[in-house]
């Protein structure tokens, strides 16, 4: 008898400094060790997918000046039907994120925020801790993240670069998006 086919696992995301794509990099690996066959694309390039080919989306983002990149909610606006009918999980990637207290959904307070203005609801979502990277910013945005971090208790070293992100908490996402109940 034939082997049933993988199922097909969408990671779609936003990324202004390409840190939530290593993320989803990360996923990726963790997914396909368990079988799956997964996708992995910019948010702004999905349109070019028929998204009913995936049996599991997953959507990812990050934060800069308080908010996900609008490309976000334009997506999840447009394709939440098709989000519902199947398991779904989305993440946000932020710096504030770093603070255990303000990790999860429920705490960070970015994707508390989010996922409150959205009609969609994931089965599953989940908050990771970016990276800083000082000399890679341009003047304004390095002096702004760096006052930021001065009010949190943060690095404000300018040739800092910090990656505060818990792959062990990357790959437990993983692992939950392949066992959510289909
Ligand atoms: C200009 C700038 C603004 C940022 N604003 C915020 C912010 O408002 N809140 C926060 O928690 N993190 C903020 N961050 C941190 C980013 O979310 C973090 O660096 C993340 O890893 C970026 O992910 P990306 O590389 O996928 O864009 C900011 C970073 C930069 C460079």
């Amino acid at each position: 008898m034939a082997e049933p086919a993988a199922e097909r696992i969408l990671i779609a995301y936003a990324t202004t400094d390409g840190h939530t794509g290593r993320i989803c990099e990360r996923l990726k690996q963790v997914i396909e060790d368990l079988g799956r066959q997964v996708t992995v694309t910019l948010l702004s390039e999905a349109g070019a997918l028929d998204l009913r080919d995936f049996d599991r989306v997953v959507i990812g983002a990050s934060i800069r000046y308080g908010h996900h990149q609008p490309v976000v909610s334009e997506f999840i606006g447009q394709h939440q039907a098709l989000l519902e009918s199947r398991p779904s999980a989305f993440f946000s990637v932020n710096i504030v994120a770093r603070k255990p207290n303000k990790n999860t959904p429920e705490t960070n307070p970015y994707c508390r925020k989010f996922l409150k203005s959205m009609a969609w609801k994931p089965r599953r979502a989940a908050v990771f801790a970016g990276r800083l990277d000082y000399p890679s910013y341009g003047f304004i945005d390095r002096q702004m993240i760096r006052l930021i971090m001065l009010i949190t208790k943060g690095p404000t070293d300018p040739k800092a670069v910090v990656e505060f992100t818990d792959w062990a908490q990357v790959e437990a996402f993983g692992r939950e998006v392949c066992a959510l109940t289909a």
